[in-house]
């Protein structure tokens, strides 16, 4: 039987489908999931988590689908310890040419006094959920929650059960972020010495990053005998999100000196997909985010870009192709046509339809009027507007604002509301205050404004304003972006995308996963 922990292939399994998109207000539409799931694919993920069967009619179309459509990875779908679930997840799951079922049940003390289950009761649940699981699918996965807030012998037992269940990966969460590099790495070398059969299965870290330590806690793991490095794209995920696969990726590529592992992940993919995880998650990357923040391959001081121009490896300990970013250049202006704007988008990893299309192309046109040199920042920026503007029920007619030194400033608005055109004038503490409150005036709610935050995308001062916000209806979280070279207009616009999302969450609040608690395990 061979050591898998000596291996040296690291499988990189993505959970952006599911833990990623478990980050309040990044919730992704079927289209959108089928999308990203692809470009994992075809980037070399070995296992793709698509989702959480059980909790939503939504879910188990998008896992069934995606295991339809896999050509190579794993397709794997989550389920709490509970035979309805397991045996929803592989209704899902089965369709796939590799599929694989995850269970998991939380093991600390913590989380065994939810269910109510001893020590004892809850081992038996054990055996006889991966038991269960083992006997639909032959690719099993089975994860101790909180397993670094849990006992370490009682974590030696239940893995051991798990295994002899007939689990092929065990996962070792640090749930709530609380490890460090070197205790992540003890309890995985623990495990393989204490637990019999342990070299004959894979063990995988599920690292998440409240204290920042996500992406060392996981690459201490697989110094320590772990084979699978579980991630998200952009380090997506709830609170401070998870490891990145971006980090862990190009770590063990950079660094292959110390840590002499592979991957099949197709690093130049990188940048494209970051990209359209951002945009259809609305979860714009930090500036200065390892590998995929925008300036992660800017130099700002005298003397970096003098040794830049020297030579790049002064200051650069990867390539920017290496990710698959190609320099910022000017690429399109207003007599630019409708398949260059094709083209170059495909090049920056937006693939359109025909009709959406058209609405880029009018808007692109639009801002080709406002500003001379469109950058591919400005570009990125457009796609990342209401993706279905044809089914918005809330759509900007026009806005004027009055501002200055003497206030209030006004802003008048109208806006089509179902189709109807309505208009209202109001005043407010500046000109984003008199437009959001203009548009509260036509769309009354109670949701409250959680986050509004601007950048520039380019420089200039004819340069365009992403706005994001972020708003809370209920304990239901929607974001919201745009971009325009008016700020104010980008602050409506964002204003009133996480509206239009909004209304689209109340419609199938009946149905919303976030109501099914990943504790209800008895
Ligand atoms: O963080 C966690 O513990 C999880 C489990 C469901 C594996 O995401
Ligand atoms: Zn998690």
């Amino acid at each position: 039987m061979t050591n898998k922990a000596k291996q040296d292939r690291v499988l990189i399994f993505d959970t952006t489908l599911r833990d990623g998109e478990q980050s309040p207000g990044a919730t992704m539409t079927h289209a959108e999931k089928l999308e990203i799931a692809g470009l994992l694919d075809e980037m070399g993920v070995d296992i793709i988590e698509a989702g959480f069967p059980i909790a939503s009619e939504g879910d188990f179309a998008a896992v069934s689908e995606i295991a339809k459509q896999a050509q190579n990875s794993v397709i794997c779908g989550l389920a709490r310890a509970q035979f309805g679930d397991i045996d929803r997840c592989w209704e899902a799951v089965k369709h796939a040419k590799r599929p694989r079922i995850h269970t998991f049940i939380g093991t600390s003390p913590l989380h065994r006094a939810i269910p109510n289950l001893d020590m004892d009761q809850m081992a038996d649940r054990i055996h006889e959920t991966v038991s269960r699981a083992r006997n639909l699918c032959d690719n099993v996965q089975w994860s101790p929650m909180d397993a670094t807030r849990t006992e370490a012998d009682y974590l030696c037992r239940v893995v051991e059960i798990a295994i002899k269940a007939g689990a092929t990966t065990i996962n070792i969460p640090d749930t709530v972020g609380y490890t460090v590099p070197r205790e992540s790495a003890d309890l995985i070398r623990m495990l393989l010495q204490r637990v019999p059969g342990a070299d004959e299965i894979i063990f995988a870290t599920h690292c998440h990053n409240d204290l920042g330590m996500a992406t060392a806690n996981s690459l201490a793991a697989v110094e320590a005998g772990a084979r699978q490095i579980e991630c998200t794209i952009n380090g997506l995920g709830e609170r401070a999100g998870n490891t990145a696969l971006e980090e862990v990726v190009m770590a063990m590529k950079v660094r292959n000196d110390i840590m002499p592992y592979q991957t099949g992940v197709d690093s130049t993919k990188i940048m494209n997909i970051s990209r359209r995880v951002a945009t259809v998650s609305g979860f714009p990357v930090q500036f200065n985010k390892a590998i995929v923040g925008k300036n992660a391959f800017a130099h700002e001081s005298g003397i970096h870009q003098d040794g830049m121009l020297k030579n790049a490896e002064t200051f650069e300990i990867m390539r920017p192709e290496d990710v698959g970013l190609s320099e910022t250049n000017i690429v399109m202006g207003k007599h630019s046509g409708r398949a260059a704007l094709r083209s170059k988008l495909e090049d920056l990893g937006f693939e359109l339809g025909d009709n959406q299309l058209k609405d880029v192309f009018v808007r692109f046109k639009e801002l080709a009027d406002r500003k001379k040199e469109i950058y591919d920042d400005d570009l990125i920026a457009l796609m990342r507007t209401s993706s279905d503007p044809e089914n918005d029920r809330l759509k900007l007619q026009s806005l004027k604002v009055v501002c200055g030194t003497e206030g209030p400033q006004q802003a008048d608005l109208v806006m089509e509301i179902d189709g109807e055109e309505q208009t209202t004038t109001q005043t407010g503490d500046g000109p984003v205050d008199a437009s959001f409150n203009a548009i509260k005036a036509l769309v009354p709610h109670n949701a409250r404004l959680q986050l509004y935050q601007v950048h520039a995308v380019t420089e200039g001062t004819d340069a365009q304003a992403t706005v994001s916000v972020r708003m809370e209806e209920d304990g239901r979280i929607v974001t919201g972006q745009s971009a325009n070279t008016d700020t104010v207009v980008a602050s409506a616009l964002a204003y009133i995308h996480a509206l239009n999302r909004l209304l689209v969450r109340r419609e199938k609040a009946g149905s919303d996963k976030r109501e099914i608690s990943y504790k209800d395990v008895s």
